[in-house]
């Protein structure tokens, strides 16, 4: 069977893509790149928020209307199977069934969203989108609870992989060239705990770094109160562990934070900003922020936008809230603010952010970064620094490569360097 992938959502589900990939190649299918030569789409998808749910049903609407058969996998096939069983699919495979691709392609499956994810591990095969940089989910599911949440549903309880299963799978991609890791997990910092074996996100960063081959380390998302000490330490310690937390705090109000389940207040979370600002070295902080949660007031706002202003985000990425089916949130509380009202408050975040990026970027200027190279696009070769900004070169580098450059310039987030390196490693 050729069959072509449609992903949405998050790296985990691009990941997760990954592993059917290598499932259904293994069992002798064909992953193709183009829609038109496909016998079967297989449409990964995301729940997270109303419009990437209804982007999931216009897309089968339109795949079925073209005369294509389509499968369905990831959050909304987990959490809406119901609905989807009106569409006419082939199959419907929850997030933890993914391992059961093979049949459902192959017409002997119908449904499933069991929960086979201790199936997949560092033996499993995987068909990488990247040859340079690799993805490996650590902790499936989210044990949160936030109230406006839908993961907790569709992704299941919190469960880690076994410590030495994710260190065989990095010195397997290790001694397959892989320069680049990036470790997932919805509550990336939760990893381990489920295992009472003492193991921890830090304790798999300090191994992994001492393995050979691979020069960075990446690690998300985090959830603010978790983040311990020991990681802070690990991460400031070693060259190759990024600099960069992706910590969302969602909101910089007490009130909402509280009424959002999320298990911080904004003094406990700036206080974790602070304690990585002065611990490591280059430090760089990402995040997201819901606006327009229930009951949000001008005040709350407010506190959102001075929090914003205080942590100085290197990266920020901003919602309106919406209400998702299941959740305490869409249950219990009113989608009381108007969406003009939401679009303003995303507008007025986004504003700010757009300055304190152009300030960071600015730093740079005329300062001299290394940057690991991830991909080239017509003339121009991208790379990331350890603290997590991408940078262009205007020249063909391959992937992979570590180069020095000083930083000229910037554009809408991207700095830019000349193609004049200032020295070579790698
Ligand atoms: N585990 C991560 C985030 C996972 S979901 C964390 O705890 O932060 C990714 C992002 O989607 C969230 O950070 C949040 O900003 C956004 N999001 C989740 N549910 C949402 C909802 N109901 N409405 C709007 N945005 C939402
Ligand atoms: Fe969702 Fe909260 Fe879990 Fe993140 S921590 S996935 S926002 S429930
Ligand atoms: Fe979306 Fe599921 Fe990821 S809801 S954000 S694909 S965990």
């Amino acid at each position: 069977m050729k069959v072509f992938f449609k992903t949405y959502g998050c790296q985990m589900n691009i990941h997760d893509s990954e592993i059917m990939k290598g499932l259904l190649k293994e069992a002798g299918h064909e992953i193709v790149d183009k829609i038109e030569d496909s016998d079967l789409v297989v449409v990964n998808t995301c729940a997270v928020r109303r419009k990437s749910e209804n982007k999931v049903y216009s897309l089968i609407g339109r795949l079925k209307k073209g005369g294509h058969k389509v499968g369905v996998t990831g959050c909304v096939a987990q959490g809406m199977s119901e609905k989807l069983s009106n569409y006419g699919v082939e199959f419907i495979l929850g997030t933890r069934a993914i391992g059961s691709i093979v049949s459902a392609v192959e017409g002997l499956k119908k449904i499933d969203l069991e929960d086979r994810i201790s199936e997949i591990d560092s033996q499993t095969p995987v068909l990488r989108n990247q040859k340079k940089h690799a993805w490996v989910n650590i902790i499936a599911g989210c044990d949160k609870f936030c109230t406006y949440c839908i993961v907790p549903y569709t992704r299941g309880r919190e469960l880690s992989r076994p410590l030495s299963d994710v260190i065989n799978e990095v010195i397997m991609l290790a001694k397959n060239g892989y320069k680049q890791v990036t470790f997932l997990g919805q509550n990336v910092d939760s990893y381990g705990k489920d295992l009472k074996d003492g193991t921890s996100l830090a304790k798999l960063l300090e191994l992994s770094q001492a393995i050979d081959g691979i020069e960075r380390f990446w690690f998300l998302t985090s959830y603010p109160s978790d983040i311990s000490s020991d990681l802070i330490k690990v991460v400031g310690k070693y060259p190759k562990i990024s600099k960069n937390f992706h910590i969302p705090a969602q909101s910089g109000s007490n009130r909402i934070l509280k009424k959002m389940n999320r298990r911080y207040t904004r003094e406990e979370y700036l206080e974790i900003v602070e304690k990585i600002k002065k611990e490591v070295e280059n430090s760089s902080i990402g995040g997201d922020i819901i606006v327009g949660f229930p009951d949000e007031n001008d005040d709350d706002f407010e506190e959102t936008l001075d929090l914003v202003k205080r942590v100085r985000y290197i990266r920020l990425n901003v919602a309106p809230y919406s209400p998702r089916p299941g959740t305490v949130a869409a249950k219990y509380y009113e989608d009381n603010v108007p969406f003009n009202v939401k679009k303003t408050r995303m507008s007025r975040l986004n504003e700010i952010q757009h300055s304190i990026e152009k300030e960071l970027n600015e730093a740079l200027i005329n300062k001299e970064v290394e940057i690991m190279i991830e991909n080239t696009a017509r003339k121009v070769s991208y790379g990331r620094t350890i603290d997590n900004r991408m940078v262009a070169v205007d020249e063909i580098i391959p992937e992979g490569e570590m180069i020095r450059v000083r930083i000229e310039d910037f554009k809408f987030g991207t700095l830019y360097a000349s193609s004049r390196r200032v020295s070579i490693f790698a």
